[in-house]
């Protein structure tokens, strides 16, 4: 069985728009989980732009599932994932301008406070995952740094026109197979939709998939139930695990 982590920043996203308090992304993450949802993702970004604290506060509290909160390893991220004590943290790069998480880590440049961070989160009973390109050399120093899943970042795959495709698929494939014989955990996410999904399900490595974007897409049409039990039936039907 592969795992299905539903994002809902895009819920909050709407709801700043109007800077009220619908639509509220801890609704949306009670309807994910009644749709299969296993888990939740959430990110709370430095500038604030979607998750707010109190989303994170309150559905730590309310969740029936597990949370994988995307954070930048800062002090101050490193803080409130302390206080609300998420199943997962997962560490992304984070830059002020993107529209959206852009590429994955760079793991060497920043060893030593990812160390430092991953050493705090794991005392505290947080496992840890690093976002990260489906590189060899990245998931080596994910496996040094005691990280316990690495997210592969499957953006590039899913932006790739129909001749590289292939190629960036088997980027992804080879991580998955180098990182699971390193004793990692494999995730992907980041671009997946109901389509470009099934490859991706071949990879018999794959533990979880993270997707926001295409299932809240699909909910303003069907609803986030519905929408996020049609992911969940690809999902069922097309893993190799
Ligand atoms: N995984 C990570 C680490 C991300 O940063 C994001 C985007 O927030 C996702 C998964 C979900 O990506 P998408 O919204 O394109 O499905």
């Amino acid at each position: 069985m592969v795992y299905l982590g539903v994002n809902v920043d895009h819920v909050a996203t709407v709801r700043q728009a109007r800077l009220g308090i619908e639509p509220d992304p801890i609704y949306a993450a009670f309807l994910a989980e009644t749709g299969g949802a296993d888990g939740i993702t959430i990110h709370l970004r430095e500038d604030r732009r979607h998750i707010q604290d109190r989303d994170v506060e309150v559905l730590a509290q309310t969740i029936k599932t597990r949370i994988n909160f995307e954070m930048a390893c800062t002090e101050e991220m490193i803080n409130i994932a302390l206080k609300n004590k998420p199943f997962t943290c997962c560490l992304v790069p984070e830059k002020r301008q993107e529209l959206t998480t852009e590429g994955g880590l760079d793991l060497k440049a920043n060893y030593n406070s990812l160390k430092d961070a991953i050493d705090v989160l794991h005392s505290n009973d947080i496992k840890i995952s690093l976002f990260i390109d489906p590189d060899k050399a990245q998931i080596e120093t994910a496996a040094k740094l005691n990280a316990d899943y690495i997210e592969i970042h499957t953006g590039k795959y899913a932006d790739s026109n129909y001749n590289e495709k292939n190629i960036e698929l088997q980027r992804i494939y080879d991580a998955g197979k180098f990182a699971d014989e390193l004793g990692l955990i494999v995730n992907a996410g980041h671009g997946l939709d109901y389509k470009n999904i099934i490859p991706v399900l071949m990879m018999k490595e794959l533990h979880e998939v993270n997707i926001g974007h295409s299932i809240i897409a699909r909910s303003i049409f069907t609803g986030i139930e519905n929408a996020v039990r049609e992911m969940k039936n690809i999902i069922n039907q097309y893993s190799v695990k």
